[in-house]
């Protein structure tokens, strides 16, 4: 991953204002992927998926926490998120185009609650760092 160190300094910038809010932001970029994409609802037949259900609640704080760690090791993701790349690889089997969508997700909760912040700059930034840590997610796939 190739961020510029003002990509860098854009990531960290945006990460600090969604770190204390990690359920709140994490389940509405869960609820927008339900909703935009819902064929991903496949993956989560055994939640409670009505809005603002505690399901969907916890599961996007698990993202954004996940998240949270990549920004805290941006230069070893792999090690970062290897446990995490053997779940969605081997047991869930997530097909690799999901994690695009969700990423997606993720920009656009960004891009609403920080608008002046999401820069050019920070949007680049971003999307190559949820792109990083979209590879390593799929990378245990063959
Ligand atoms: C940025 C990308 C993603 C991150 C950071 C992420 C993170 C996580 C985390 C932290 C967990 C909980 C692991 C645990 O309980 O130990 C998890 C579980 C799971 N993820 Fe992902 N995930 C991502 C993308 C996706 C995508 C695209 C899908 C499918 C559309 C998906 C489906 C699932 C499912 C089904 C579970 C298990 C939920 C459960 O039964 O509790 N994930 N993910």
């Amino acid at each position: 991953m190739s961020l510029s160190d003002s990509e860098k300094e854009a990531v960290l910038g945006i990460w600090g204002k969604v770190s204390g809010n990690v359920q709140t932001f994490g389940a509405e970029a869960l609820e927008r992927l339900l909703k935009s994409f819902p064929q991903t609802k496949i993956y989560f037949s055994h939640f409670d998926l009505s809005e603002g259900s505690a399901d969907i609640k916890k599961q996007g704080a698990n993202i954004l926490k996940a998240i949270g760690e990549a920004v805290k090791h941006l230069d070893n993701l792999e090690g970062t998120l290897s446990k995490l790349s053997d779940l969605h690889a081997y047991k869930l089997r997530v097909d690799p185009g999901n994690f695009k969508l969700l990423s997606n997700c993720i920009l656009a909760v960004l891009a609403i609650h920080f608008p002046e912040q999401f820069t050019i700059t920070a949007h680049a930034g971003w999307d190559k760092f949820l792109s990083a840590i979209s590879t390593v997610l799929t990378s245990k796939y063959r």
